[in-house]
């Protein structure tokens, strides 16, 4: 969604500005603007489109000054536009505010400012606040600081602030409530961002924001200040990522890097995790084991690809504990009356720690008396330090708009998770233990087999990308598999692809076979009752002369008479296969748009952090 970046120091602002937006880019964005100080005015440049617009008519109108704010728009209210793109300013053009988040009473705010005679050019929400806070000072606000409190106080919903004042050559103004934004500390210079890697090449030090809390930044120092006036003291931290992390290492795009990087990962995790003392190692999460041993149900929470990982969590935490486990999308479960007590543990998942339907219900459960567990990827984001407990995913920053290593990193986090609550219930005896993590620890090294053969899986997708749809098919362990492989198809090349349980063929599905639908069929799990069945669902495929390409376990001597292409992986156990065949999904589908000739790490539409409902 919307990026944030700001400047105040001594160097030139608007070049740090983009250096900064650039970053920002995977949040996914249709326009963007900066706003900078000069002596005479506030400069503002606005461009529909990429970053590169904006970058021309920087350099056809350079803007000096040491002060500014740049932001990337993903469009909510109103079309992508010039006049829509942020900055957006009040009356006077001396004010100008960029914006992360909805401001739900816009409507009601602008009426009211509009009878005071404010006169509005956007469609936006967010036009409202540089009025709001211009009708504040207007009444007497003893301070910019105080009036954007004052504004802040009647805005009701979700926002991550920057505010300049043209009378304030020396301040950036920032304020945050249920959208990302940190501070960065430089030496002599701050920043704000809607993350750290927009400024992990600028800063080492940074400033979680909390809800509610606005902030003055100046070259020597930040104050942070309640709504309602009350001084904060700034906890700084460092930063945890390195700057390279944020590159693409020679890779043609950040989602190839960062498929090749899921053995390293799932090696890291399975060696933070290894086997200590008859168990896994894992800390408690501060919730005790007793916590573990009194459990009676487990909801997981989640969007997306996460909610897909949280599909596959269910099914292992079923397999290796008593316990009962439903897994929901976060934008359903906090609509719903679930029924859940404090003896349920809300896990959720998600790799950005910002997805604002995931948020929503890990405050529905706290409000609930239930202990919350995230499984998430970013430190110091909003899930992260309102979960009662993290599990992090420690994938680092994933900058690709389609998830792969979180996803991966999630699965792994799901196995591990589920064989330490198994052996603190005392489920799993510790020799089953130590045998699935035998198991596990050979995910990595197949992983690295898939991708070796890369080559094999361009092939299949350079020959079935061009038609119009595509349906993915897998049971037990891999039906979540099916969804992600059909989810990673249609966002990166914009070919409709449905993903299925095999065993719901007959109930629909069915009736789009033809000669030219491909069917992915994920027939792996051959020592489970369900491999027998899914051939019998590849044989339904085959009789309609659907073209079956099926994903199969090396020297499976049923697939080549059944499948038109067969794209082979190693075995591994059942339960963890999904771990491997996901990635020989996600190579499919990046080849797929490749051929198709799509944005593969920006496509349209889709924004990285989903911080509105
Ligand atoms: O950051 P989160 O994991 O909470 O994000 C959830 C979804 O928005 C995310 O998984 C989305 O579905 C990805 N584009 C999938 O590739």
């Amino acid at each position: 969604m919307c990026g944030i970046v700001g400047y105040v120091g001594s160097r030139a602002a608007t070049p740090l500005l983009l250096g900064g937006l650039k970053r920002l880019e995977y949040r996914g964005y249709d326009s963007a603007g900066v706003a900078a100080w000069q002596p005479e005015t506030l400069a503002i440049r606005k461009c529909v489109g990429r970053l590169s617009a904006l970058e021309q008519s920087l350099e056809q109108q350079p803007v000096a000054g040491t002060l500014g704010v740049g932001h990337t728009r993903w469009a909510t209210h109103g079309e992508p536009s010039e006049v829509n793109s942020h900055p957006h300013t009040d009356c006077s053009g001396r004010i100008a505010v960029v914006h992360n988040g909805i401001i739900e009473n816009y409507q009601e705010l602008r009426a009211e400012l509009e009878r005071q005679g404010h006169k509005f050019c956007s469609q936006t929400d967010t036009e409202v606040i540089p009025h709001l806070i211009e009708a504040e000072l207007k009444v007497g606000a003893a301070s910019p600081e105080e009036a954007i409190r004052r504004a802040l106080r009647r805005a009701k919903g979700a926002y991550a602030l920057g505010v300049l004042f043209h009378d304030q050559p020396r301040t950036l103004y920032a304020a945050r409530c249920g959208s990302p934004l940190i501070v960065g500390v430089g030496q002599g210079e701050q920043f704000i961002a809607s993350d750290v890697p927009a400024i992990v090449d600028q800063v080492r030090r940074v400033i979680y924001l909390n809800d509610g809390e606005v902030v003055a930044l100046r070259p020597e120092g930040v104050s942070i200040s309640k709504l309602d006036g009350t001084a904060v003291e700034a906890k700084i931290q460092p930063v945890t990522i390195a700057a390279e992390s944020v590159e693409k290492a020679g890779f043609e795009t950040f989602m190839l890097k960062e498929i090749h990087e899921q053995p390293r990962i799932l090696r890291h995790l399975l060696a933070q995790h290894g086997w200590q003392n008859g168990s896994v190692a894992m800390p408690d999460f501060g919730l005790g084991a007793p916590y573990f041993r009194k459990l009676n149900r487990m909801m997981v929470v989640a969007c997306g690809s996460a909610y897909h990982t949280g599909m596959y969590g269910k099914l292992l935490l079923e397999n290796f504990t008593s316990l009962a486990v439903e897994t929901d999308l976060a934008s359903e479960f906090r609509y719903r009356d679930p029924k859940i007590d404090p003896g349920t543990l809300v896990v959720a998942v998600s790799q950005s720690g910002e997805t604002a339907d995931t948020l929503a219900s890990i405050r529905m459960a706290k409000s609930w008396g239930c202990k919350v567990l995230s499984i998430c990827n970013v430190p110091g984001s909003t899930v992260a330090r309102e979960s009662d407990a993290v599990f992090f995913t420690e994938a680092g920053p994933e900058i690709g708009v389609a998830a792969t290593k979180s996803f991966t990193a999630q699965q792994m986090a799901f196995a591990l998770l589920a064989l330490f609550i198994g052996r603190a219930r005392n489920e799993v005896n510790e020799a089953q233990a130590q045998e699935l993590l035998s198991d596990l620890q050979r995910v990595p090294d197949a992983i690295v087999y898939v991708l070796e053969r890369r080559e094999a899986v361009r092939k299949v997708a350079d020959k079935h990308h061009d038609g119009p749809s595509s349906l993915y098919l897998g049971r037990r362990f891999n039906y979540p598999t099916a969804l992600e492989g059909a989810l990673k198809n249609k966002e990166i090349s914009y070919q409709h692809a449905e993903g299925y349980a095999a065993g719901e063929m007959k109930h629909g599905p069915i009736a789009l076979i033809n000669e030219y639908l491909p069917v992915i069929c994920l027939c792996t799990q051959t020592r489970d009752e369900v491999y027998a069945k899914m051939i019998s669902n590849m044989k339904e495929v085959e009789a309609r002369h659907g073209r079956i390409i099926a994903l199969a376990t090396d020297g499976d001597a049923a697939m080549p008479g059944l499948a038109e292409d067969i794209i082979w992986v190693p075995a591994v156990r059942d339960e963890f296969s999904p771990l491997v065949n996901v990635v020989a999904l996600q190579l499919l589908a990046y080849y797929a748009a490749q051929a198709r000739g799509t944005d593969i790490d920006k496509p349209r539409n889709l924004a990285k952090s989903v911080t509105v409902e």
